[in-house]
């Protein structure tokens, strides 16, 4: 039995990006994974980077998403580096488009936001759109291109992460699901409880998404999941390989010539199941939405669990009185959020800051620890 410096627990993209950077840093860092291979929302998700069409309120977590963003182009090329791998990261931006009054006001919105940043966003003619997009529905009034919203294939980049960690001597450990999470005194340590395995580290980072607040013994995150059903079509030949949206639906390039639509927000508990009214939605808004993909393959359907928070905003920082760093409650905002995240992580973990962003930090919901 090997313990290391750290332990994280989840190996969801959050979890490997922050193993990553604390490896890279030369400290020993071990993965646990309660699932026999990957990730759970990670996978789920559709790769979106979209600070602006998320509706995050100007404030400090916008400007969070936004540094993120900005870490993202440097940290694919150094992963591809890494690993000779490539990875689809696109930088077309996101077409916003407004079908109704109630979307033109979203645009106007997500307009006044990006030019008061100093982000780059222009209408677009509408026989621009349908060069586009010619799939596009004839009722379509308006649309805005934001061209600092990006999309990577977040399956890929999680296999591509999990290889540069193989290659820096990280072992993932699936299959490894967490029993309970023991202090030690006077130690300072934690000592990690499996079914037939036990770790000891100097400091646990806890990056298990929406089943953050579910190990036993550590004091309760309050974590929810929040399920989204997607689906996948196939066929679709256009010439933007970026994100559309239309109020919070889109649709995201993937591979040469998939498409994937999403998503549902519900309050479902662990239950991951597609539901006929969940794809029922996604189907009638492509249908209402891009009439011409009509006869396109439905390629396959899926849900994953957002990690929610009462806030609406992630968990990173030092859990009071425990080693434990929390790097969790993401929500819809996951993906776009792994590089950051990985860095504050290792910021926190080699006091290379002298606090935590406290806006985020899980003393907001432990008050009474
Ligand atoms: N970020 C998109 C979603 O959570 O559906």
């Amino acid at each position: 039995m090997t313990h290391p410096d750290v332990l994280v627990l989840g190996g969801g993209i959050i979890g490997l990006a922050c193993a990553r950077e604390l490896a890279l840093r030369g400290v020993r860092v071990e993965v646990v994974e309660r699932l026999p291979a990957g990730a759970e929302a990670s996978l789920a998700a559709a790769g979106m980077l979209s600070p602006f069409s998320e509706a995050i309120p100007p404030g400090p977590f916008l400007d969070i998403c936004r540094e993120s963003r900005n870490l993202w182009g440097p940290w694919v090329a150094a992963l591809e580096e890494e690993t000779g791998l490539t990875v689809d990261y696109d930088t077309s931006g996101s077409l916003l488009v407004a079908l109704g009054e109630e979307d033109e006001a979203e645009l106007d919105r997500a307009l006044r936001n990006a030019r008061e940043m100093g982000e780059p966003a222009e209408e677009v003619e509408i026989p621009a759109l349908r060069h586009w997009v010619p799939d596009i529905t004839p009722a379509v009034r308006r649309a805005v291109h934001l061209t600092g919203e990006h999309r990577v294939d977040n399956v890929q980049l999680c296999a591509v992460l999990a290889l540069a960690l193989q290659k820096l001597g990280v072992t993932i450990h699936y299959d490894s699901e967490v029993e309970r999470v023991e202090r030690r005194q006077p130690e300072g340590t934690v000592l990690i409880h499996g079914r037939h395995w036990r770790k000891e580290a100097r400091l646990l980072v806890l990056a298990a998404g929406a089943w953050s607040g579910r190990i036993p013994e550590l004091p309760p995150l309050p974590l929810r999941p929040v399920r989204g059903q997607m689906l996948l079509l196939g066929g679709v030949e256009w010439p933007w390989r970026g994100i559309v949206r239309q109020g919070h639906l889109y649709v995201v390039r993937r591979g040469a010539t998939g498409l994937l639509v999403g998503a549902t927000v519900e309050e479902a508990g662990f239950d991951k199941h597609n539901t006929v009214e969940g794809i029922e939605d996604l189907l009638a808004f492509v249908r209402r939405f891009l009439p011409g993909t009509a006869k396109s393959r439905l390629e396959s359907i899926w849900a994953g669990l957002r990690p929610g928070t009462p806030d609406d905003l992630p968990i990173v920082g030092r859990i009071p009185g425990w080693p434990v760093l929390a790097a969790t409650g993401h929500f819809r905002n996951g993906i776009l959020l792994a590089p950051w995240t990985a860095r504050e992580v290792k910021r926190v973990a080699l006091a290379e800051v002298s606090g935590e962003i406290p806006e985020l930090s899980p003393k907001r919901f432990l008050n009474g620890s």
